[in-house]
């Protein structure tokens, strides 16, 4: 599964219109997305993706951002996915980023540590639970007939 990991552009970077050009950049670091779409998302949706961070202080601000217009989820393979797509990403907080990853997307796209552009899957478990999350009807492995 650390080949696959679920990739999602927020809606701070869609809305200004640059989730073209971010596939076009996932896609020339050797990234293949395997599927991709579009949502809206609700509250209770937003919320039960962020359930780890249920009572955080940036909580309330985090569901308002991500139900502030559409997202894009996409899933990408390419080996050690997880950490590449991570990587590609750059530190959580933007400012950071760009002190830190110039030319990581959440330096180059994001605005600050909420409105970050991109969004990873930090393991194989989250990796597994998001993608179903997204995509609840991609089979990621394959059932083989016992007899
Ligand atoms: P993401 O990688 O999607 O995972 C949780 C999100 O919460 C994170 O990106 C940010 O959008 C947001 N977030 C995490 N930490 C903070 C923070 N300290 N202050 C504000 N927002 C945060």
């Amino acid at each position: 599964m650390s080949d696959k990991t679920l990739a999602v552009i927020k809606p701070d970077a869609v809305k200004a219109g640059f989730a073209e050009e971010i596939k076009q950049l996932i896609e020339l670091h050797g990234f293949t997305i395997i599927i991709q779409q579009k949502f809206q998302l609700t509250r209770f949706r937003a919320e039960e993706f962020y359930e780890e961070h249920v009572g955080k202080p940036f909580f309330p601000n985090l569901i308002n951002f991500m139900t502030s217009g559409p997202v894009v989820a996409m899933v990408l393979s390419k080996p050690n996915a997880i950490a590449d797509w991570r990587k590609m990403m750059g530190p959580t907080n933007v400012l950071k980023a760009r002190q830190e990853a110039p030319y990581s997307l959440r330096a180059m796209y994001g605005k600050d540590g909420t409105q970050n552009a991109t969004h990873g899957s930090d393991s194989p478990t989250s990796a597994m639970r998001e993608i179903k999350f997204y995509f609840p009807g991609l089979v990621l492995e394959p059932l083989l007939p016992a007899d």
